[in-house]
């Protein structure tokens, strides 16, 4: 496969430049793409040094597959050109994600809609991934009415501006800012920008794009989303009503049995997720995992994954697994 890697120099494009490496991705060609900028300089994969090109040279090699995480503008502006050639674009911004002709991804639960034709398909937000993939298996047995979610996330979310925020933060030395506020030793109710509603977009993202992912516009969710001053991984407070009653024990066992699923619930030994524990790790932790006392059918859990690897990087390359196992691209 002729591979480009678009945003290679950000964030997310480390960890996916590493996720194909580990995972032996049958990358042949590797065409990494970043702003004029840093075109010419060079990053390594698999030992070798590579190139940085820019955009329309990528497009002129017509890649089979490329792997966008470089910003909603550069998607909308640059995922069909991409596509008028022949290459399956996975976009990890939020540009297609709500459009009604492109799918939207987690592979361990909608793979299958995937078809030859999906030329550009939408990789979800990082704490809709990590929530729904919890929620999926749930959500087929005992039928979700409604979700209440709260997240803590990491400033690896925002991107390599933000992180380096907190370390000047945190070693004392005045440098830019991603946020309005200092993040160290602060937690922030803001991320993504305001609607127009009083919700950020990132809490209208864990609201549309469960519905989505879930196939179910009836699933009502409302949302807080809030970053802290960690770096590893988000972590999320759930409370899920179903319209059917459940048991825990059966709970824990269909959320044990989940591809992707890791149970870390053991209050004898403090044993629960911690964004800490789930760094540089592909699955999704869930823990605490309790009756909601206070109102019938309802479950809490506390749900952490590291938000640049199944929450992006990791979730883009299991579709483009899928596009080759399948023969779709
Ligand atoms: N961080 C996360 O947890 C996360 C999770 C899911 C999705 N995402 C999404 O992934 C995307 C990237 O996020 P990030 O955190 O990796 O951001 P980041 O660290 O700021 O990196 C941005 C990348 O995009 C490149 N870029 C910017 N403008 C460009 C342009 N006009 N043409 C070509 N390349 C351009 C940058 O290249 P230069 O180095 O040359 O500027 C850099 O490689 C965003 O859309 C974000 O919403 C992020």
């Amino acid at each position: 496969m002729k591979v480009a890697v678009v945003g290679a120099t950000g964030m997310v494009g480390h960890v996916m430049l590493k996720v194909l490496e580990e995972r032996n991705f049958p990358v042949t060609e590797l065409l990494p793409v970043a702003s004029e900028k840093s075109v010419g300089k060079t990053i390594k994969f698999k030992e070798k040094d590579y190139k940085i090109i820019g955009l329309q040279d990528a497009v002129n090699e017509r890649p089979d597959i490329a792997l966008f995480s470089a910003g909603g503008g550069t998607s909308l502006d640059w995922a069909p050109k991409f596509a008028e050639v022949g290459t399956t674009v996975v976009d990890n911004s939020s540009a297609w994600r709500m459009d009604a002709t492109k799918k939207l991804v987690v592979p361990e639960i909608n793979a299958d809609i995937l078809t030859k034709e999906d030329k550009i398909i939408a990789n979800p937000n990082c704490s809709t991934i990590q929530m729904v993939m919890a929620l999926a298996p749930l959500h087929k047995k005992y039928k979700i009415k409604r979700i209440v979610v709260s997240t803590y996330q990491s400033v690896s979310g925002t991107g390599v501006k933000a992180v380096k925020q907190l370390e000047n933060e945190i070693a004392g030395i005045e440098g830019e800012m991603a946020y309005f506020y200092p993040i160290s030793r602060n937690a922030i109710p803001h991320c993504d920008v305001f609607e127009n509603n009083g919700y950020t977009k990132e809490e209208m993202k864990l609201v549309r794009e469960t519905q989505k992912i879930l196939d179910d516009r009836s699933i009502a969710v409302t949302a807080t989303a809030v970053r802290i001053p960690t770096a590893g991984g988000h972590s999320e407070a759930v409370n899920v009503e179903f319209q059917n009653d459940f048991d825990l024990k059966d709970v824990r066992h269909l959320l044990e049995s989940t591809p992707g699923v890791v149970v870390q619930d053991d209050l004898e030994k403090n044993s629960y997720p911690m964004p800490i524990l789930a760094h540089d790790k592909d699955e999704v932790f869930v823990g605490r995992i309790r009756r909601d006392e206070s109102q019938p059918n309802t479950l809490n859990m506390w749900i952490v994954s590291d938000n640049l690897r199944k929450g992006a990087a990791t979730n883009t390359i299991q579709i483009a697994e899928y596009l080759v196992k399948e023969e779709l691209v």
